[in-house]
């Protein structure tokens, strides 16, 4: 495959295009990408999952999968029922952190237009952390649904979650709304810890206008399924965490359904 738009009408059977974008790197943008769209799968969708992070491609290890054979590289790997695209399956562009700039926007246009998505509801899309030119491709390249922000309660966050929000905003990209990971703990007693202070997500969508779909907790065992190649919700499906992000799928799939169709206020940033 080389890097480039090609001209398979890769994206006409998919039904909503979501992208998950955030400020900061390390506030779980991957992860929720990961287990959001394993959770979609849970409510019956048929998902797609599309790993933009050129820089440093998440998805590999995140569902166990590995270098694929070039040859049937136009279409998406097949994994714990999604279908999977990451500039890491394809062994001899792996080196990410080599890429410029052009190469990066290059890369997210090949995805977008030489692969083989077929009949999907819905394409989840992990965006790179910041606002650069995988996020400008995307958007003026994909016909989102709109865009998701992914941020966490501490202030240094929530600060580039307002400029994630804002670089979406004058991409005309509509913003689903913003998802707040890393919300608590829950301790073996029961009791909720509120380790970074909780509500920053829900304040910022509030003065930005925009829907809060939800809070994530801290769970340990995130990092370790992340590493050995299955999101929490597919390894421990019964988990509270597992539980909070089925509810995040259900008002997710409800703002998709009302994405462009309703007026939410505008608020000055
Ligand atoms: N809710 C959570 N609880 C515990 N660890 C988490 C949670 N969300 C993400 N992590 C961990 O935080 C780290 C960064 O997450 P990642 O998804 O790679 O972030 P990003 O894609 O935004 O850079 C990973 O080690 C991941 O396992
Ligand atoms: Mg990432």
């Amino acid at each position: 495959m080389q890097p480039g738009p090609g001209n398979i009408p890769t994206l006409e059977g998919v039904r909503h295009i979501i992208a998950v974008g955030s400020g900061k790197g390390g506030v779980g943008k991957s992860t929720v990408s990961a287990n959001l769209a394993l959770a979609l799968h849970m409510h019956g969708q048929r998902v797609g999952l599309m790993d933009a992070d050129i820089y440093g491609p998440s998805m590999p290890m995140m569902m166990g999968l590995g270098p694929v054979d070039p040859q049937i590289a136009n279409f998406p790997i097949e994994k714990h029922g999604l279908k999977i695209m990451s500039l890491g399956f394809l062994p001899d562009t792996g080196k990410g952190v080599l890429l410029r700039g052009p190469m990066v926007a290059k890369w997210v246009a090949t995805f977008l237009t030489q692969i083989n998505w077929g009949e999907l509801d819905y394409l989840v899309i992990d965006l790179p952390p910041g606002t650069g030119d995988a996020q400008l491709t995307l958007c003026q390249t994909a016909p989102l649904t709109g865009a998701i922000i992914v941020t966490t309660p501490q202030d240094v966050s929530l600060i580039d979650a307002v400029k994630a929000l804002n670089m979406f905003r004058q991409l005309k990209t509509p913003i689903l709304g913003v998802i707040e990971n890393m919300s608590y703990f829950v301790g073996d007693d029961g009791k909720r810890y509120e380790i970074f202070r909780h509500g920053g997500g829900l304040k910022l969508a509030a003065e930005s206008g925009v829907r809060f779909l939800g809070n994530l907790p801290i769970d340990p065992r995130v990092a370790e399924c992340g590493d050995a190649g299955e999101p929490i919700v597919s390894k421990f499906s019964d988990s509270p965490i597992a539980k909070s992000y089925l509810e995040l799928a259900t008002a997710i799939m409800d703002a998709a359904a009302k994405a462009g169709k309703e007026k939410l206020p505008e608020v000055a940033l």
